[in-house]
């Protein structure tokens, strides 16, 4: 099983970085679950405050998108299972300040380039035998843009979490998801984010074996 966590950080100067909110519980919280049912899982994490001592968790720490991406596609031949639970950059500042950018005008412009989208990328090269499966995290339309994000990262199945919920998101302990399919959809009670995990793995077990 290989997953990615967390969020990145992209560096803006040697102090400063754009980040954004994920804690990285889910990814780790489905770690401990594959891990618990016997699974070899190799965790590529961006930075977070997460820590397992798992013995089958082998974590691989990275900070930006660039290296999380490094990380997956070394590893990711070899796996059977694709999660991708970070919150990845989807841009970069185009220019990293070697030294620390000072005060000046009333305004700061930061020029954006885009980042690699990682599930997009190893989707290209997914075998038939893999298994992929993505989040998504939505304000409106949000089955649709579920949808799209399944077939254009060629996922085998996506984890909906809409911001719309009362409890569920980034902050919170608990989450209310709905796993999209090509040929179905679930949906799940508002629930901690521990036994949220454990739904996930086990419909991606089933898929597996069966
Ligand atoms: N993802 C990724 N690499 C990126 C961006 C996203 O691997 N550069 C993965 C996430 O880990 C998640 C899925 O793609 O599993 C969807 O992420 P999301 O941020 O919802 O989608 P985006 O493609 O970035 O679309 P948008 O932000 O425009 O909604």
């Amino acid at each position: 099983m290989l997953l990615t966590a967390g969020p990145t950080h992209e560096p803006i100067d040697p102090v400063r970085f754009i980040g954004n909110h994920s804690t990285g519980k889910m990814g780790y919280a489905l770690a401990e679950c594959f891990a618990q049912q016997g699974a070899m899982v190799q965790l590529v994490s961006g930075p977070t405050n997460q820590r397992t001592h798992h013995a089958n968790i082998d974590v691989i720490q990275v900070t930006t998108a660039n290296e999380m991406y490094k990380a997956m596609q070394k590893r990711a031949e070899a796996a059977d299972v694709w999660v991708f639970a970070a919150a990845v950059a989807d841009y970069r500042p185009k220019t990293v300040a070697d030294k620390k950018i000072k005060k000046a005008g009333d305004e700061l412009t930061i020029t954006l380039v885009k980042n690699v989208d990682i599930a997009a990328a190893l989707g290209k090269q997914k075998k038939e035998w893999q298994f992929s499966v993505g989040f998504a995290l939505e304000t409106d339309n949000e089955s649709a843009n579920a949808r799209q994000k399944l077939h254009k990262k060629n996922l085998d199945m996506i984890v909906l979490n809409s911001l719309n919920d009362p409890g569920a998101g980034f902050a919170h302990d608990t989450n209310k998801i709905t796993i999209i399919e090509e040929e179905a959809t679930h949906t799940f009670e508002l629930k901690p984010k521990s036994e949220v995990a454990q739904d996930i793995v086990d419909l991606i077990w089933k898929r597996l074996h069966g």
